[in-house]
Protein backbone atom coordinates (compact mmCIF):
# COMPACT_ATOMS: atom_id res chain seq x y z
CA UNK A 1 0.00 0.00 0.00
CA UNK A 2 1.66 3.42 -1.21
CA UNK A 3 0.81 6.70 -1.11
CA UNK A 4 -1.32 8.72 -3.87
CA UNK A 5 -1.98 12.20 -3.65
CA UNK A 6 -5.58 12.06 -2.08
CA UNK A 7 -5.14 9.12 0.50
CA UNK A 8 -7.08 9.24 3.59
CA UNK A 9 -7.15 7.73 6.42
CA UNK A 10 -8.17 6.94 10.01
CA UNK A 11 -6.57 6.07 13.18
CA UNK A 12 -6.08 2.42 12.38
CA UNK A 13 -5.24 2.58 8.40
CA UNK A 14 -2.40 3.45 6.36
CA UNK A 15 -0.50 6.98 8.21
CA UNK A 16 -3.44 7.05 10.93
CA UNK A 17 -2.19 3.66 11.97
CA UNK A 18 1.71 5.81 13.19
CA UNK A 19 -0.16 8.44 15.20
CA UNK A 20 -1.29 5.53 17.23
CA UNK A 21 1.39 3.64 17.14
CA UNK A 22 3.29 7.07 18.83
CA UNK A 23 0.15 6.99 21.31
CA UNK A 24 1.10 3.23 22.14
CA UNK A 25 4.64 4.42 23.11
CA UNK A 26 3.60 7.77 24.84
CA UNK A 27 1.50 5.37 26.97
CA UNK A 28 3.86 3.19 27.98
CA UNK A 29 6.91 5.91 28.93
CA UNK A 30 4.38 7.70 30.54
CA UNK A 31 4.19 4.70 33.09
CA UNK A 32 8.05 4.38 33.58
CA UNK A 33 9.67 4.57 36.87
CA UNK A 34 11.27 8.51 36.42
CA UNK A 35 9.29 8.96 33.60
CA UNK A 36 10.04 12.02 31.11
CA UNK A 37 6.76 12.54 30.24
CA UNK A 38 3.10 11.77 31.65
CA UNK A 39 0.20 11.80 28.86
CA UNK A 40 -2.69 9.68 30.83
CA UNK A 41 -4.72 10.38 27.65
CA UNK A 42 -2.57 8.33 25.28
CA UNK A 43 -3.52 4.88 26.61
CA UNK A 44 -7.18 5.24 26.59
CA UNK A 45 -7.39 6.34 23.18
CA UNK A 46 -4.77 3.68 21.93
CA UNK A 47 -7.67 1.36 23.15
CA UNK A 48 -10.19 3.36 21.35
CA UNK A 49 -8.63 2.37 17.87
CA UNK A 50 -8.53 -1.14 18.90
CA UNK A 51 -5.06 -1.97 16.95
CA UNK A 52 -4.67 -5.24 19.15
CA UNK A 53 -0.85 -5.06 19.21
CA UNK A 54 -0.86 -1.40 20.41
CA UNK A 55 -3.71 -2.09 23.08
CA UNK A 56 -1.42 -5.20 24.31
CA UNK A 57 1.73 -2.68 24.67
CA UNK A 58 -0.46 -0.47 26.38
CA UNK A 59 -2.05 -2.87 28.88
CA UNK A 60 1.43 -4.73 29.43
CA UNK A 61 0.13 -7.93 27.68
CA UNK A 62 2.81 -8.20 25.09
CA UNK A 63 6.53 -9.59 26.74
CA UNK A 64 8.39 -7.19 24.24
CA UNK A 65 12.15 -8.50 24.65
CA UNK A 66 10.19 -12.39 24.47
CA UNK A 67 9.16 -11.32 20.58
CA UNK A 68 11.70 -8.95 19.17
CA UNK A 69 14.41 -8.68 21.87
CA UNK A 70 13.00 -5.70 23.24
CA UNK A 71 14.94 -3.34 20.77
CA UNK A 72 11.70 -2.33 18.29
CA UNK A 73 9.16 -1.44 21.21
CA UNK A 74 11.76 0.11 24.05
CA UNK A 75 13.83 1.82 21.38
CA UNK A 76 10.49 3.53 20.30
CA UNK A 77 9.59 4.39 23.55
CA UNK A 78 12.58 5.74 24.41
CA UNK A 79 12.49 8.20 21.32
CA UNK A 80 9.22 9.22 22.05
CA UNK A 81 9.59 10.18 25.68
CA UNK A 82 12.33 12.50 24.48
CA UNK A 83 10.64 14.16 21.50
CA UNK A 84 7.18 14.35 23.67
CA UNK A 85 9.57 16.66 26.14
CA UNK A 86 11.03 18.31 23.57
CA UNK A 87 7.72 19.84 22.08
CA UNK A 88 6.43 19.90 25.62
CA UNK A 89 8.95 21.85 26.14
CA UNK A 90 8.66 23.65 22.93
CA UNK A 91 5.47 24.90 23.60
CA UNK A 92 5.80 25.84 27.55
CA UNK A 93 8.97 28.05 27.02
CA UNK A 94 6.42 29.66 23.81
CA UNK A 95 3.64 30.09 26.65
CA UNK A 96 6.26 31.70 29.39
CA UNK A 97 7.63 33.96 26.36
CA UNK A 98 4.70 35.42 25.52
CA UNK A 99 3.26 33.50 22.96
CA UNK A 100 -1.20 32.90 23.00
CA UNK A 101 -1.42 30.80 19.71
CA UNK A 102 -0.36 27.63 18.79
CA UNK A 103 -1.33 25.58 16.33
CA UNK A 104 -0.35 21.74 16.47
CA UNK A 105 0.19 20.20 12.52
CA UNK A 106 -0.81 16.26 12.16
CA UNK A 107 -1.77 16.49 15.87
CA UNK A 108 -3.17 12.55 15.59
CA UNK A 109 -3.69 11.58 18.75
CA UNK A 110 -1.44 14.05 20.76
CA UNK A 111 -3.16 15.35 23.90
CA UNK A 112 -1.37 18.56 24.33
CA UNK A 113 -4.16 20.76 24.25
CA UNK A 114 -5.46 18.59 27.13
CA UNK A 115 -2.56 17.82 29.35
CA UNK A 116 -0.59 20.76 29.22
CA UNK A 117 -0.79 23.71 31.93
CA UNK A 118 -1.27 26.79 28.88
CA UNK A 119 -1.66 30.28 30.27
CA UNK A 120 -5.32 31.83 30.20
CA UNK A 121 -6.18 32.99 26.65
CA UNK A 122 -4.21 30.66 24.44
CA UNK A 123 -6.08 29.39 21.61
CA UNK A 124 -4.68 26.41 20.36
CA UNK A 125 -5.30 24.98 16.76
CA UNK A 126 -4.99 21.29 15.84
CA UNK A 127 -4.89 20.44 12.49
CA UNK A 128 -5.02 16.51 11.07
CA UNK A 129 -7.60 14.36 9.03
CA UNK A 130 -10.39 14.73 9.39
CA UNK A 131 -11.26 11.38 10.61
CA UNK A 132 -8.40 11.51 12.93
CA UNK A 133 -9.45 14.74 14.28
CA UNK A 134 -13.19 13.59 14.98
CA UNK A 135 -12.15 10.52 16.79
CA UNK A 136 -10.00 11.92 18.92
CA UNK A 137 -12.16 14.80 19.81
CA UNK A 138 -15.05 12.67 20.52
CA UNK A 139 -13.22 9.57 22.75
CA UNK A 140 -11.63 12.22 24.87
CA UNK A 141 -15.04 13.93 25.20
CA UNK A 142 -16.74 10.43 26.24
CA UNK A 143 -13.69 9.99 28.47
CA UNK A 144 -14.88 13.29 30.23
CA UNK A 145 -11.89 15.15 29.28
CA UNK A 146 -11.56 19.06 28.88
CA UNK A 147 -8.77 20.64 26.71
CA UNK A 148 -6.55 23.16 29.01
CA UNK A 149 -6.68 25.70 26.61
CA UNK A 150 -9.39 27.13 23.90
CA UNK A 151 -9.55 24.40 21.24
CA UNK A 152 -10.45 24.81 17.79
CA UNK A 153 -9.74 21.84 15.71
CA UNK A 154 -9.20 22.04 11.79
CA UNK A 155 -10.06 19.10 9.70
CA UNK A 156 -7.69 19.70 6.74
CA UNK A 157 -5.22 17.59 4.66
CA UNK A 158 -1.87 19.42 4.87
CA UNK A 159 -1.10 19.08 1.19
CA UNK A 160 -4.38 21.02 0.39
CA UNK A 161 -4.94 25.03 0.83
CA UNK A 162 -4.85 24.39 5.16
CA UNK A 163 -4.37 28.05 5.78
CA UNK A 164 -7.42 28.89 4.56
CA UNK A 165 -9.48 26.29 6.56
CA UNK A 166 -7.31 27.08 9.45
CA UNK A 167 -8.23 31.58 8.58
CA UNK A 168 -12.20 30.11 8.72
CA UNK A 169 -11.67 28.55 12.35
CA UNK A 170 -10.53 32.28 13.59
CA UNK A 171 -6.58 31.90 12.91
CA UNK A 172 -5.14 35.24 13.61
CA UNK A 173 -2.39 35.80 11.30
CA UNK A 174 -1.34 39.17 12.92
CA UNK A 175 -0.17 37.38 16.56
CA UNK A 176 2.72 35.52 17.11
CA UNK A 177 1.81 31.59 16.99
CA UNK A 178 4.02 28.43 18.21
CA UNK A 179 3.74 25.65 15.28
CA UNK A 180 4.50 22.03 15.60
CA UNK A 181 4.67 19.72 13.38
CA UNK A 182 5.76 16.21 14.96
CA UNK A 183 6.18 13.31 13.11
CA UNK A 184 5.00 14.84 10.16
CA UNK A 185 7.69 16.10 7.65
CA UNK A 186 8.23 12.42 6.07
CA UNK A 187 4.67 11.94 5.41
CA UNK A 188 4.51 15.03 3.02
CA UNK A 189 6.08 15.10 -0.40
CA UNK A 190 9.15 17.34 -0.49
CA UNK A 191 7.18 20.10 -2.00
CA UNK A 192 4.35 20.48 -0.23
CA UNK A 193 6.77 20.15 3.06
CA UNK A 194 8.54 23.12 1.35
CA UNK A 195 4.93 24.65 1.14
CA UNK A 196 4.01 23.81 4.36
CA UNK A 197 7.40 25.94 5.99
CA UNK A 198 6.27 28.85 3.16
CA UNK A 199 2.72 29.17 4.85
CA UNK A 200 4.10 28.77 8.10
CA UNK A 201 6.33 31.53 7.31
CA UNK A 202 3.46 33.56 5.72
CA UNK A 203 1.33 33.15 8.25
CA UNK A 204 3.90 33.91 11.06
CA UNK A 205 4.97 37.20 12.74
CA UNK A 206 7.90 38.31 14.32
CA UNK A 207 8.04 36.38 17.38
CA UNK A 208 6.58 33.45 16.34
CA UNK A 209 8.34 30.15 16.96
CA UNK A 210 8.25 26.50 15.46
CA UNK A 211 9.64 23.10 16.52
CA UNK A 212 9.70 20.63 14.04
CA UNK A 213 12.16 17.41 13.33
CA UNK A 214 13.61 15.45 10.58
CA UNK A 215 15.45 12.34 9.67
CA UNK A 216 18.72 14.24 6.80
CA UNK A 217 18.76 10.88 5.55
CA UNK A 218 15.08 10.22 4.84
CA UNK A 219 15.59 8.42 1.42
CA UNK A 220 16.95 5.15 1.02
CA UNK A 221 18.56 4.72 4.51
CA UNK A 222 15.65 5.47 6.63
CA UNK A 223 13.55 3.34 4.04
CA UNK A 224 15.64 0.41 4.11
CA UNK A 225 15.62 0.69 8.27
CA UNK A 226 11.99 1.10 8.43
CA UNK A 227 11.40 -1.76 6.17
CA UNK A 228 13.39 -3.75 8.92
CA UNK A 229 11.22 -2.44 11.56
CA UNK A 230 7.98 -3.07 10.04
CA UNK A 231 9.15 -6.80 9.21
CA UNK A 232 9.98 -7.06 13.54
CA UNK A 233 6.24 -5.28 13.72
CA UNK A 234 4.46 -8.18 11.34
CA UNK A 235 6.01 -10.57 13.55
CA UNK A 236 4.22 -9.05 16.75
CA UNK A 237 1.11 -9.20 14.35
CA UNK A 238 1.38 -5.88 12.64
CA UNK A 239 0.42 -6.06 9.24
CA UNK A 240 2.04 -2.67 8.06
CA UNK A 241 4.94 -1.32 5.58
CA UNK A 242 6.18 2.26 7.36
CA UNK A 243 8.53 2.46 4.41
CA UNK A 244 5.20 2.34 1.73
CA UNK A 245 3.98 5.30 3.53
CA UNK A 246 7.10 7.97 3.59
CA UNK A 247 7.79 10.28 0.62
CA UNK A 248 10.72 9.34 -0.82
CA UNK A 249 13.12 11.05 -2.91
CA UNK A 250 15.65 14.68 -2.43
CA UNK A 251 13.93 17.19 0.08
CA UNK A 252 14.57 20.38 1.35
CA UNK A 253 16.52 19.96 4.92
CA UNK A 254 14.44 21.52 7.35
CA UNK A 255 16.76 23.36 8.80
CA UNK A 256 18.37 25.52 5.78
CA UNK A 257 14.99 26.10 4.45
CA UNK A 258 13.63 27.78 7.94
CA UNK A 259 17.44 29.48 8.17
CA UNK A 260 16.85 31.08 4.30
CA UNK A 261 13.20 31.88 4.90
CA UNK A 262 13.78 34.22 7.85
CA UNK A 263 13.63 32.41 11.06
CA UNK A 264 16.76 32.06 13.51
CA UNK A 265 16.90 28.45 13.61
CA UNK A 266 18.71 26.18 16.37
CA UNK A 267 18.97 22.09 15.83
CA UNK A 268 19.98 19.55 17.98
CA UNK A 269 20.63 15.43 17.05
CA UNK A 270 18.53 12.76 18.56
CA UNK A 271 21.83 12.10 20.70
CA UNK A 272 21.74 15.52 22.30
CA UNK A 273 18.43 15.24 23.30
CA UNK A 274 18.79 11.95 24.83
CA UNK A 275 21.47 13.81 26.66
CA UNK A 276 20.06 16.89 27.50
CA UNK A 277 17.33 15.02 29.05
CA UNK A 278 19.92 13.01 30.86
CA UNK A 279 18.90 9.57 29.37
CA UNK A 280 20.71 6.56 27.68
CA UNK A 281 20.40 6.63 24.15
CA UNK A 282 18.87 3.12 22.85
CA UNK A 283 21.05 0.66 20.81
CA UNK A 284 19.48 -1.46 18.16
CA UNK A 285 17.58 -0.61 14.35
CA UNK A 286 15.09 1.78 15.27
CA UNK A 287 17.39 3.94 17.14
CA UNK A 288 20.14 3.66 15.00
CA UNK A 289 17.89 5.01 11.70
CA UNK A 290 16.84 7.34 14.44
CA UNK A 291 19.93 8.70 15.68
CA UNK A 292 20.50 11.23 12.83
CA UNK A 293 17.53 12.82 13.67
CA UNK A 294 17.33 16.68 13.92
CA UNK A 295 15.38 18.35 17.03
CA UNK A 296 14.70 21.37 15.22
CA UNK A 297 13.50 24.73 17.00
CA UNK A 298 13.06 27.98 15.26
CA UNK A 299 12.12 32.04 15.79
CA UNK A 300 10.84 34.20 13.46
CA UNK A 301 12.35 37.16 13.00
C1 LIG B 1 3.40 9.80 13.24
S1 LIG B 1 1.80 10.53 13.38
C2 LIG B 1 2.22 11.89 14.47
C3 LIG B 1 1.02 12.37 15.25
C4 LIG B 1 1.36 13.39 16.35
N1 LIG B 1 2.05 14.54 15.84
C5 LIG B 1 2.21 12.72 17.40
O1 LIG B 1 3.43 12.92 17.42
O2 LIG B 1 1.64 11.96 18.19
C6 LIG B 1 1.59 11.34 11.83
C7 LIG B 1 0.35 12.22 11.78
O3 LIG B 1 0.43 13.04 10.63
C8 LIG B 1 -0.85 13.18 10.10
N2 LIG B 1 -0.70 13.54 8.70
C9 LIG B 1 0.21 13.04 7.83
N3 LIG B 1 0.04 13.56 6.62
C10 LIG B 1 -1.01 14.42 6.71
C11 LIG B 1 -1.69 15.25 5.80
N4 LIG B 1 -1.34 15.28 4.51
N5 LIG B 1 -2.71 15.99 6.25
C12 LIG B 1 -3.09 15.95 7.54
N6 LIG B 1 -2.50 15.17 8.47
C13 LIG B 1 -1.48 14.40 8.06
C14 LIG B 1 -1.46 11.81 10.30
O4 LIG B 1 -2.87 11.80 10.18
C15 LIG B 1 -0.96 11.46 11.68
O5 LIG B 1 -1.85 11.89 12.67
Amino acid sequence: MSRSDADSWDLATSVGTTATMVAAARAVASREDNALIDDPFAAPLVRAVGIDIFTKMVDGDIDLAAVDTGDTAQALTDVMAVRTRFFDDFFLDAAKAGVRQAVILASGLDSRPYRLDWPAGTVVYEIDQPQVIEFKTATLAALGASPTAELRTVSVDLRDDWPATLRANGFDETKPTAWSAEGLLMYLPPDAQDRLFDNITALSPAGSRIATEYHPDAGAALADRSAAVSDRWRDMGLDLNLSDLFYKGERNPAIDYLANHGWEVNGRSRVEMFAHYGRAFPTGDLSKSLSNSLSVTAIRK
